[in-house]
């Protein structure tokens, strides 16, 4: 029996911003496959990459497909076992106007910025979307990605097992600014959200010990978002 795969809540919540249809959906750093397996059932792009530097996982991803046709049909899928920095998106099929998505998930924030930049330095002419979710260090990425010229397209806040993650959608054609704290993604009515804020300037109050301007500069950013929504809503 063909078994659709059941992801958990932080793949649920980047499935969930894929919201348009795309020619092609890179699912970067794959591990499992299970996101891009998820995209490939909702029928989210003519065609899911399954990339992975790992040859082992590579290969289990590759049979679990070939061994579920009618939940992914052969020829909208292919699995590459290649290091993300080298993602072979082909010039004629951007010169063409085709639409691609790059997904990277589930690494660190420093590979992340890495990888994105490495992409788009390859393809600097041409409005490439990412999703991304890293694993801590939100503000590292966002910095960079504000370095890079790429703006926002959606971004959302939401939590596993007590853990942030900050997911952001973003293109260098993007329509909104990209701001190193967040916009859009906050609910601070939200009680997880307000939570989060508030350690997040716990955490760089404690870094600040080190007399750095720079987390100085953060840390302000961060207190002004807090003391615009106590503002509002008449929070001493
Ligand atoms: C924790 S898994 C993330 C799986 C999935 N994306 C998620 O969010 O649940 C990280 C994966 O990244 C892969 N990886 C790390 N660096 C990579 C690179 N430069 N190119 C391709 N894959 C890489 C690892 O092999 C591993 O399978």
């Amino acid at each position: 029996m063909e078994k659709s795969v059941k992801l958990g809540l932080r793949l649920q919540a980047i499935a969930g911003m894929v919201t348009q249809h795309y020619d092609h959906i890179w699912d970067c750093c794959c591990d499992h496959g299970m996101l891009g397996m998820q995209l490939l059932e909702e029928r989210r792009a003519d065609k899911v990459h399954f990339v992975d530097v790992l040859g082992p996982l590579v290969e289990k991803a590759n049979a679990y497909l070939s061994e579920n046709p009618d939940l992914y049909p052969s020829g909208h899928w292919q699995t590459l076992c290649e290091d993300v920095a080298k993602l072979p998106i082909h010039k004629e099929s951007l010169r063409q106007g085709a639409t691609h998505l790059v997904i990277i998930a589930g690494i660190g924030g420093d590979l992340s910025v890495e990888l994105v930049e490495a992409i788009s330095d390859k393809h600097p002419e041409f409005n490439i979307e990412f999703l991304l979710c890293p694993v801590r260090q939100h503000h590292h990425v966002r910095e960079n990605l504000i370095r890079m010229g790429i703006k926002l397209i959606d971004e959302s806040l939401m939590f596993e097992n007590r853990q942030p993650y900050e997911i952001l959608h973003v293109a260098r054609h993007g329509t909104e600014e990209l701001t190193t704290i967040g916009s859009t993604m906050w609910n601070l009515s939200d009680e997880s959200h307000y939570s989060y804020l508030q350690q997040t300037i716990a955490h760089y109050q404690r870094r600040l010990k080190s007399n750095c301007q720079k987390t100085a500069d953060i840390l302000e950013q961060y207190k002004c978002l807090l003391n615009e929504h106590s503002n509002i809503n008449g929070i001493t």
